[in-house]
C-alpha cells in the first residue's frame, strides 16, 4: 500500500461519526484516497466499503484511541508502515464535557484535553514536518465557535478550542512560505453526536441555531483548498464570532452562561 500508483491521501481523524463522515464523503468524491481514524472501527469499515463502491477509491481504516498518550506517534507509525504520504490532514476528532466544572470527572477532562489539544498538536507537527519536506500539504484543524469566547458550562472544552484556534492561526502564518497551508474550521452547534456525548441536553433556543453537518464540513474543505486561515460556517455563527471581538468579555460570558446552562 503506497502512493506510487498516483492519487493523494487524506487522513481524517474522528471519521466514525458526525463531521468526520461528511469530510470523508466530500474528499472521496474528489477522488482522494482516505485513512479513517477513530476508536470504533465498525462504522468506519461500513463507510469505507460504501466509499470504495461509490468512488472506486482506496480507504484504510485505523482503530485508535487518540486520547491515549503517544497516540499521534502510533498513528504516524502506522501510516508510515503502509508507505503512505499524507497530503491532507483533517484534525477533526474531538470531544466535549458539558456541565459545572467542579462536578466534572477529572479523568474525563484530562482525556478531553489530551484529545483536543495534545494529540492535535502532535499530529500536526508530525505530518506537517513531512509536508514541509515535500514542499506541499494541507491541514485543517477543527476548533469551535466556543473557541472565540469563554463559555461557562463548557469551560475546559471552550478553552481547549481557543487553543486549537490560536495554534492553527499561528501555524497558518508560520508555514505560509513552506507550501503547507493550515486552516481552522470553527463550527457552531451542529447536529452530530457531539452534544449527547458531551452530556449536554440542548435547549429549544440552541436547537434553532443548529446547523446540519454537511454544509459545515463543506465550508471546512473549501477553506482548506483555498488555503484560508479559517472559516466560521453559517451567518448567525459568523455574527457571533464577529461580535465576540467587539463586545465586552463580561457581557459575552454572561450570555454564554445563560445559553449553555
Ligand atoms: N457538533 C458540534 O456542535 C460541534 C461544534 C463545534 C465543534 N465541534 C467539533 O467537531 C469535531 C467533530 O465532532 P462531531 O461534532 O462530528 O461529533 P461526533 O459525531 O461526536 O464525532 C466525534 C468523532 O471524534 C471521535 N473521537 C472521540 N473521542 C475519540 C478518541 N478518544 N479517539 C479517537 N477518536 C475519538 C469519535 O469517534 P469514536 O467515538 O469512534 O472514537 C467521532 O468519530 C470535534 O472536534 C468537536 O469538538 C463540534
Amino acid at each position: 500500500m503506497d502512493n506510487t500508483s498516483g492519487g493523494s491521501w487524506a487522513l481524517i481523524t474522528g471519521a466514525s461519526s458526525g463531521f468526520g463522515v461528511e469530510f470523508a464523503h466530500i474528499l472521496a468524491r474528489q477522488r482522494m484516497r482516505l485513512v479513517l481514524a477513530a476508536r470504533r472501527t465498525g462504522p468506519m469499515e461500513e463507510l469505507a466499503e460504501a466509499l470504495r463502491t461509490a468512488h472506486h477509491t482506496r480507504v484504510v481504516v485505523e482503530g485508535i484511541d487518540l486520547a491515549a498518550e503517544g497516540a499521534a506517534a502510533e498513528l504516524k507509525r502506522r501510516t508510515d508502515a503502509h508507505g503512505l504520504s499524507i497530503d491532507v490532514l483533517i484534525n477533526n476528532a474531538g470531544a466535549g464535557v458539558h456541565g459545572r466544572f467542579l462536578d466534572a470527572d477529572p479523568q474525563r477532562i484530562r482525556r478531553m484535553l489530551q484529545l483536543n489539544t495534545v494529540t492535535v498538536t502532535e499530529l500536526t507537527q508530525l505530518y506537517a514536518g513531512d509536508m514541509v519536506r515535500r514542499g506541499h500539504g494541507r491541514i485543517l484543524l477543527v476548533a469551535s465557535l466556543l473557541g472565540y469566547m469563554a463559555t461557562p458550562e463548557y469551560a475546559a472544552y471552550a478553552a481547549s478550542k481557543s487553543y486549537v484556534l490560536s495554534l492553527g492561526e499561528a501555524l497558518h502564518e508560520e508555514l505560509a512560505s513552506s507550501g503547507v497551508t493550515v486552516s481552522v474550521l470553527s463550527p457552531g452547534l451542529s447536529s452530530t453526536a457531539f452534544t449527547e456525548a458531551s452530556g449536554h441536553q440542548v435547549s429549544a433556543t440552541l436547537k434553532l441555531m443548529t446547523m446540519a453537518p454537511r454544509p459545515v464540513a463543506q465550508a471546512g474543505i473549501d477553506a482548506l483548498f483555498k488555503g484560508r486561515a479559517g472559516v466560521v460556517p453559517g451567518l448567525a455563527n459568523k455574527l457571533a464570532a464577529f461580535s465576540a471581538r467587539l463586545s465586552p468579555r463580561s457581557a459575552q460570558r454572561r450570555i454564554m452562561q445563560a445559553l449553555m446552562a
